[in-house]
């Protein structure tokens, strides 16, 4: 499958599903906390503390979108197999439409039925003084079959908020090939600048998953320089520069 179709796959995957098509923003947000864009639900941060207005202004509470992302991060490790500064970021988010169980069920069905890909295992938020484990998203993957849920702190299995403040809350990883693929998050949480957790009204979805590290699995490649994505790009620098050694 190309990259090209892996976009389509997931669009159409969602939109059967009952989720609308929202554009990337711009990789220059409104949100004047942070530079760039960092994630998908940088543009619906707000739909988040009021989902009646995401469904004034999107006529739905259940979108899908690939959101041209950029991120500093990780830089110590841009440049291995598998991390980019520049990515699409392929997610669905909920804003108090569905929660654990369906965003489960969703990413479950996608990489297993759409992709024919194996869940080598995941992780769920293992708990902390301030947030307990999430057993819920425990139990759900355990009755899909899934027996490797692996309980991770906060570093890696608690995501956001994007900026100085905004909704946050604790993640499951899904990992193919040994890999994080996708990250979903549980928003349950409006973290203050002084890092107070206060709990939202309504709880919400925000997925993340990266199209380059998914092409990579999809692709049976090494690295993502290997998928169609960078390809012919190398190929036609390689043209241009002929490297002399
Ligand atoms: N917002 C989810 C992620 O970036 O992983």
């Amino acid at each position: 499958m190309s990259s090209a179709e892996i976009r389509q796959c997931f669009l159409n995957f969602f939109t059967c599903r009952g989720h609308k098509v929202v554009p990337s923003s711009s990789l220059v947000p409104d949100d004047p906390s942070v530079l760039l864009t960092t994630a998908g639900m940088q543009q619906f941060k707000k739909y988040y503390l009021e989902p009646d207005v995401a469904e004034r202004d999107l006529e739905t509470r259940n979108i899908v979108s690939i959101q041209k992302s950029f991120r500093t991060s990780d830089i110590d490790e841009v440049g291995d197999d598998s991390h980019l500064t520049f990515f699409e970021m392929l997610g669905n988010f909920s804003f108090g439409g569905y929660f654990k169980k369906e965003a489960i069920e969703l990413a479950y069905e996608f990489i297993t039925r759409e992709l024919s890909l194996t869940v080598d295992y995941v992780t769920i938020f293992a708990g902390d003084d301030q947030v307990s484990l999430d057993g819920e998203s425990k139990k759900i993957w355990q009755t899909l079959g899934v027996k490797d849920v692996r309980e991770r702190g906060r570093a890696d299995n608690f995501w956001g908020p994007t900026g100085a403040e905004g909704p946050c809350g604790p993640t499951t990883e899904i990992y193919v090939n040994n890999l994080e693929i996708w990250n979903l998050v549980f928003n349950e949480y409006y973290c203050r600048p002084n890092k107070t957790l206060e709990p939202l009204t309504s709880s919400g979805v925000d997925t993340g998953m990266g199209l380059e590290r998914l092409a990579m699995a999809v692709q049976g490649q090494n690295n993502i320089f290997g998928t169609d994505l960078f390809t012919p790009l190398l190929a036609s620098l390689s043209d241009a520069l002929p490297l002399r050694i």
